[in-house]
């Protein structure tokens, strides 16, 4: 959809939000959501994330969104047309899903990696305790035990659908992926709150515990939002240079996320209990729980071996569709930048996603040793992209907006195509109380992060 065939790349209003939601759901809200909530303390990090969701999410989403449609231009253009001297948030904000997609794709290589193992009727040999840590960590032997392969291949299927500009077509094919995804997802929800034992896992993971609140979890779940619904790296306004002039930017900004938020909802609701329900098997948390929890539940589940194929394949798309826009919004930026071909970037685009993924593949791995603060390449990378970057990112955007350009150039655009239900504080929010809380949420977050400072 993010083609050269003109800024109308929408043909209707719907089709933008379930592009734009197609793009949104992901990695982020399948596997990146779920281990944060649990690892956050669970109710509390839902109870944060979605007053964050609902005050700065929806603000950044509209904003971003606007300054797009207003000016049709993409994310470094509109900073540095708009004012020669804000040109650096462009670029600041443009590297922000060159850090991602790298490490997106390791991921999506061990999804692939557990898509062909259950196909293949694997799927006991991926629910055994320590299957994965051996995976990751290089311990498996033989090319298809390798991390590094699945890696390369889900890089290749990436970029392959960037170079050939073929977008259009897998945008098609997420919409009707996705609600069978969204279908599948609400079935392995209710078989594993009936598993025993779990029950104390959904009433951890929906009531709060105030006394796991801390600055940490108002920065795990800021990152975690920004990730999740796309914000804070220039990829919103590049989709808004593409949105037509008629179509309600405060409606759309509400149902997307309203579908992200309830995806990352029911996937912590699906993946959380079964924990609990598994916990005396050595379960371990983190970035692992996807894959180490939910081969156990497919394990014990009647068809198992058939939902387990067909949900792999399903996050397999999701995790696709995602990353074909992350690389391309990569794509553009060089070939905006440089004049190179669209294949031409394509291919430097692949290069980058190599050399920069197999740090983070090999991090577990051969280079184990290589550690950032007690963290691995792929956890150094989604720090300094989620938890550094996209606040500051988010910071600078809405003092521009407030500042530079005046709240009423975001206002005048929504209104252009339909009523602005909370025009008369986002002027409040967007100079003050957004920046304000993002800064503190960023340095109090950081001090307790490297253990300066902590409540
Ligand atoms: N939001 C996606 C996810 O949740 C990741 C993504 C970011 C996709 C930016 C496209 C663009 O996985």
């Amino acid at each position: 959809m993010l083609q050269e065939s003109g800024r109308d790349g929408f043909s209707s209003r719907l089709g933008f939000v379930l592009a734009a939601a197609g793009s949104a759901v992901g990695l982020g809200n399948l596997w990146r959501f779920p281990y944060l909530a649990e690892q956050y303390g669970g109710g509390i990090f839902l109870l944060v994330y979605v007053i964050l969701a609902v005050v700065f999410g929806f603000t950044l989403l509209l904003t971003e969104l606007s300054l797009g449609r207003r000016t049709g231009k993409s994310c470094i253009d509109v900073f540095g047309d708009l004012s020669e001297k804000h040109r650096a948030i462009g670029w600041i904000a443009a590297l922000v899903p060159v850090i991602i997609v790298p490490y997106y794709c390791v991921i999506g290589g061990w999804v692939s990696k557990y898509m062909f193992e259950s196909a293949a009727g694997d799927l006991d040999l991926t629910a055994q305790t320590g299957f994965f840590s051996d995976f990751v960590g290089f311990g498996l032997g033989g090319i298809l035990g390798n991390p590094m392969t699945w890696f390369l291949f889900f890089s290749l299927v990436t970029v392959f659908f960037v170079f050939i500009g073929v977008d259009k077509g897998i945008e098609k094919m997420s919409k009707i992926l996705m609600p069978v995804l969204f279908l599948l997802i609400i079935a392995i929800t209710c078989y594993v709150l009936v598993l025993p034992g779990s029950a104390e896992g959904a009433l951890k993971y929906i009531i709060p515990d105030f006394s796991r609140l801390s600055p940490s979890t108002f920065l795990g779940a800021v990152g975690q939002l920004f990730y999740s619904m796309s914000i804070a790296m220039g990829i919103l306004i590049t989709y808004g240079s593409y949105m037509r002039k008629d179509v309600d930017i405060s409606k759309s900004a509400r149902r997307i996320s309203f579908i992200d938020t309830s995806v990352a909802f029911l996937a912590g609701l699906m993946i959380v209990p079964a924990v609990y329900a598994f916990s005396d098997s050595g379960i371990s948390s983190g970035p692992s729980l996807m894959f180490v929890t939910l081969p156990k539940v497919f394990d014990v589940m009647p068809a198992g071996e058939l939902v387990a194929a067909m949900f792999f394949v399903l996050v397999f798309f999701a995790a696709l569709t995602s990353a074909v826009s992350l690389a391309e919004a990569v794509v553009s930026i060089i070939k905006d930048k440089t004049g190179c071909s669209r294949r031409k970037s394509a291919v430097i685009t692949g290069i980058i996603i190599i050399a920069l993924g197999t740090l983070s593949c090999c991090g577990y791995g051969p280079l184990e040793g290589i550690q950032f603060a007690g963290m691995a390449f792929l956890d150094m990378f989604d720090f300094v992209s989620n938890s550094l970057l996209m606040p500051v990112v988010a910071i600078l955007t809405c003092l521009f907006v407030g500042f530079v350009l005046k709240p009423s150039f975001v206002i005048e655009e929504v209104e252009s195509s339909g009523k602005f239900g909370f025009g008369k504080i986002y002027g409040i929010l967007v100079k003050w109380i957004c920046p304000a809380f993002l800064f503190f949420i960023l340095l109090a977050g950081l001090l307790s992060f490297f253990g300066v400072y902590s409540i």
